[in-house]
């Protein structure tokens, strides 16, 4: 009989030594057992769309799959993280220590997450990252209880960059939140543009969440560069890409990005990003059987329009059921879990969906052109793109 340490010391007390003859003693867990997956996720703020995109993809998966999580019935617990790093290790703690999670979901922001990991990883608990993408996760500082469902920074940035000289441009000004995904976006991008012999000109940053575009716009008119990258997402991102046409700069230079620049914001954003180019691990009209179906059960349940952010909530629960089913349900049988969860392999909206060596998804990239408040797929620009950061040793 397999008994949780936990459980076992709630029932007995110290009495220790009585568990294993005790006939009253009951298994880590009973079928249909609540399993607790804690959400650490932005519900306020600039990423607030983010997190409940994030929310709605993970319960749509779990509402269509009941009975594919080992015989576990699921109960979330929500925190919301601000995307605010000097609050992150609190808000963990409150779903670690406070609330006793069985599995951790988390973040959008990758300082916060940078922090939840830190403690997910003393854990050893299983966690899950269904968007923040600093490289170091899956990097120099990968774990085997830790696995991301979304990207990691450089993919995205790297993607965008190849396409760019694909397209033909040969300079670029870099204009992004300071912050590590806006650092390691621009890192990314500039790997593959100045591989393909562009040329960066400036680098402009602005702290995060500043939404003060104004002054920045004013100098990227002066210099007019060929193509400006912008790393920008959620509320943000809407009012820069607004900003940007209201400064009629579309005229002389192009807008290009992450697909995060215009994904779960094109209607906010309207006619005013038509012709921004961005490359992304999704597209809304992806061609596949798995795509069409998602984002109509989510249209139904939720009344909008799936992003890339529920595609990434959805494929969260995917894995997570992979883990669970492998073991039965019982979550206290970490290895087991975390080795089938590794070698999970699933058709997602977004495509084929897979897991490299330090657990960051291998994917391909698509070359995306926002028109008439709808991101289309111009086809593939970079195929199954691995991890950039290549530090990751599992202990
Ligand atoms: C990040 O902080 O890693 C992040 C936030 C929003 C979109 C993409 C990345």
């Amino acid at each position: 009989m397999n008994i949780s340490r936990r459980k076992a010391l709630a029932l007995t007390g110290a009495a220790g030594a009585s568990i294993v003859a005790s006939p009253f003693i009951r298994p880590s867990w009973a079928a249909g057992e609540e399993l607790k997956v804690g959400l650490l996720l932005p519900y306020s703020g600039t990423y607030a769309k983010l997190g409940e995109a994030i929310t709605n993809g993970m319960q749509l998966f779990y509402d269509q799959n009941k009975d594919k999580f080992g015989g576990r019935t699921i109960k979330f617990v929500k925190v919301d993280d601000e995307s605010a790093p000097p609050k992150a290790t609190e808000y963990t703690n409150k779903l670690v220590l406070g609330e006793k999670v069985d599995v951790l979901m988390g973040t959008v922001h990758s300082g916060v997450a940078l922090a939840m990991a830190k403690i997910a990883r003393e854990a050893g608990l299983p966690t899950i990252i269904p968007n923040a993408g600093a490289n170091d996760l899956t990097g120099g500082l990968c774990a085997p209880n830790i696995f991301r469902s979304s990207f990691a920074n450089g993919q995205p940035g790297f993607a965008t960059g190849k396409a760019m000289i694909d397209a033909g441009l040969k300079e670029a000004v870099t204009f992004t939140w300071r912050y590590a995904a806006g650092k390691e976006s621009v890192n990314g991008f500039k790997d593959a543009f100045t591989q393909g012999g562009g040329k960066i000109i400036k680098d402009i940053t602005i702290p995060f969440p500043n939404v003060q575009f104004q002054s920045a716009l004013a100098e990227i008119a002066s210099i007019k560069p060929q193509a400006v990258y912008s790393f920008y997402a959620g509320g943000g991102a809407a009012k820069y890409v607004k900003d940007w046409a209201a400064a009629k700069l579309s005229d002389n230079i192009q807008l290009w990005g992450p697909g995060f620049l215009t994904d779960g914001v094109e209607k906010v954003i309207g006619k005013a990003g038509d012709g921004v180019k961005t490359a992304l691990h999704y597209v809304d009209d992806l061609d596949n059987a798995e795509n069409k179906a998602f984002r109509e059960a989510y249209a139904k349940a939720f009344k909008n329009n799936a992003s890339v952010y529920a595609v990434q909530g959805f494929d969260a629960m995917h894995l997570l059921s992979v883990g669970l089913q492998a073991v039965k349900g019982d979550a206290g049988k970490r290895k087991e879990m975390f080795e089938a969860m590794g070698a999970a392999s699933f058709n997602s909206p977004r495509g084929p969906f897979k897991l490299s060596k330090s657990h960051n998804p291998v994917q391909n990239f698509y070359l995306r052109e926002l028109k008439d408040s709808k991101n289309h797929n111009r086809g593939l620009a970079v195929k199954a793109l691995g991890d950039i950061n290549k530090d990751c040793k599992m202990g």
